[in-house]
């Protein structure tokens, strides 16, 4: 699936560290396994390129029978309107500047775009007709996260009216982000009930309105796997679940062997008794937390997870082998697993993606960073 470069180098060994590894084949059995999950419960899937920020990564899961992609940004919108025709951009466009850009995509894309407020509604309308594009709205509920969606149905009748009103904007449904259900997979029952409970509440209100959604899309990893239990989703988003990391071991959304994604470090010091520092802080790991706080660290090694990231500088990371039967060395080569694999991709350039020891193919993280993309 992924593009050879003709310069990648051939083996593990041959990497400069720190960088970032894919293994291939636990890649492919996450994209396969979400795509089978979405097809074997009628769920459209819309996965959010925010975690791997990569064409080629965009294209599988286009293969694989996603509906369309999930976009933050401007660049993620531009990158991913080469591979799909059909974005969604989840995050509300507010700001002319961020407005002209998004409305500039080529009009070929079927662009939606997640509005919670009437204020961003008539920028938005004047935007699209200054270049000539139709775009499509779902206006965000909160359903408990309180980030962003509006909290009574009222204002979720009052924007999608709006947008009616503003022909030919279409209201094609409402949007909602569960960023909320963090317990472990086997806890959420209360969480995803109160969830099932609340979105009936506003599908029926928007239906006495005259605005049944014909699109509720939600979801995320942690609670990918028993969105089929919420009733009235149509569509899911998940973005997490591609490649995987520590955070959604721990809450049960994926198995330690589901982890696609490592960073490769090497062991540059063992002078301080107890602890072995490697190439790798807080710029190649990001200075994420686990659900547990600071304590569990900030990524352990994927072959010993009991040792773990205890401290960072921004090009240090310090591994804490205290009571551990590993002795390590100066030179050795170590793999590990962040807690958050979202920023990681953020951080890297290219990924490496690997079998074994063997480097088969590399691929550019070419939607990340803020400027606009490159015509091609
Ligand atoms: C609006 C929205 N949808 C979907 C996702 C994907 O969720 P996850 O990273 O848990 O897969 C995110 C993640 O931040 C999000 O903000």
């Amino acid at each position: 699936m992924p593009i050879t470069r003709k310069n990648t180098p051939h083996f593990l060994d041959q990497l400069e560290t720190p960088c970032a590894l894919v293994d291939l084949d636990r890649l492919s059995h996450n994209l396969d396994r979400m795509a089978a999950y979405c097809v074997l419960h009628g769920l459209a899937l819309r996965p959010h390129v925010k975690t791997h920020k990569s064409q080629r990564i965009a294209a599988e899961q286009l293969r694989l029978g996603a509906a369309g992609l999930t976009c933050a940004t401007p660049r993620e919108l531009e990158v991913m309107s080469e591979t799909s025709n059909d974005l969604l951009l989840a995050h509300p466009p507010v700001g002319a500047a961020k407005l002209h850009r998004v409305m500039a995509l080529s009009r070929d894309v079927r662009l939606t775009v997640a509005i919670d407020s009437l204020e961003a509604v008539e920028p938005m309308a004047e935007a699209a007709d200054a270049a000539g594009r139709q775009v499509g709205v779902y206006v965000e509920v909160d359903v408990g996260m309180r980030r962003v969606g509006v909290a009574t149905a009222e204002e979720a009748i009052a924007i999608a009216r709006r947008v009616r009103g503003l022909p030919p904007r279409q209201y094609r449904g409402i949007t909602f982000y569960p960023g909320h259900v963090r317990q472990h997979l086997l806890r959420q029952d209360e969480p995803l009930g109160r969830l099932r409970d609340d979105l009936a509440t506003w599908i029926a209100a928007l239906g006495d309105a005259g605005l049944a959604p014909e699109v509720v899309s939600g979801g995320s990893t942690p609670a990918a796997w028993r969105m089929h239990e919420v009733t009235g989703v149509t569509e899911v988003r998940p973005g997490t679940y591609v490649y995987n990391d520590r955070a959604t071991v721990e809450i049960g959304a994926c198995g330690w062997e589901d982890c696609a994604l490592t960073v490769l470090a090497t062991v540059i010091s063992t002078a301080v008794p107890g602890q072995a520092v490697v190439d790798a802080g807080s710029k190649a790991l990001g200075r994420e937390p686990m659900p547990a706080g600071e304590e569990a660290g900030y990524g352990c090694l994927l072959d010993r997870p009991d040792i773990r990231v205890v401290r960072m500088s921004e090009e240090h990371g310090i591994l804490d082998v205290r009571g551990s039967d590993w002795q390590p060395r100066v030179g050795d080569v170590v793999r590990i697993v962040p807690n958050h694999v979202c920023i990681v991709v953020h951080l890297n350039d290219l990924m490496y993606g690997v079998r074994g020891m063997v480097v088969e193919a590399s691929w550019p993280v070419n939607a990340r960073g803020r400027v606009p993309a490159p015509a091609s």
